[in-house]
């Protein structure tokens, strides 16, 4: 495995996120009662594997790595400006589910902001998906590949939480507003 495939893995995972967040802000939109807790644990992959993660294998390593060879520069910082982004969708996430919880009928703007997510997610992975092929066979070294690879992997502890969250995630994936 390299760094890249690492990434390439994560982005399948996310990808199962994805999934179930469309067919979260879906079933909102149709009425369906979904449990609070359910959006809760959406809300706790996207903190703990994509920001806690996956953000930052990209943020720490990934890209300064790409960006040390003075290429791929403007992409980067559009990938960056994108996180940035995302993390500003899911505090509209988390507001708007906690007045919810408080009594205030917030089904459209949690439905809303999960669709939005959804769309970000789309869309970055996708560029992001061209930029790994394009950094795999430009300017990464095997050395770099294996290295941050490696780097990934001795963080014991996200090993641990990642193996937790895609544990999640196959949860999410059975509970009957799934079907
Ligand atoms: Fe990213
Ligand atoms: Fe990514």
């Amino acid at each position: 495995m390299s760094a890249t495939d690492t990434l390439r893995e994560d982005h399948k995972q996310i990808r199962r996120l994805e999934k179930i967040i469309i067919k979260c802000y879906t079933e909102l939109y149709n009425g369906t009662n979904i449990p609070f807790t359910d959006i809760d644990k959406i809300t706790i992959i996207i903190e703990e594997f994509l920001d806690s993660i996956h953000y930052s294998r990209e943020e720490d390593s990934y890209f300064p790595c790409v960006a040390s060879y003075d290429h791929l520069k403007q992409e980067i910082k559009g990938f960056m400006i994108e996180h940035e982004f995302s993390r500003r969708i899911a505090i509209q996430i988390k507001k708007y589910l906690k007045q919810w919880k408080d009594g205030i009928d917030s089904r459209e703007p949690v439905a809303r902001y999960l669709k939005t997510y959804s769309v970000y997610l789309m869309d970055h992975m996708n560029k992001e998906e061209a930029f790994f092929d394009k950094a795999e066979s430009e300017v990464l070294s095997k050395e770099e590949e294996l290295d941050m690879f490696e780097q990934f992997r001795s963080v014991m502890t996200i090993s641990k939480k990642k193996d937790d969250m895609i544990k999640e995630i196959e949860n999410l994936e059975n509970l009957p507003w799934m079907k």
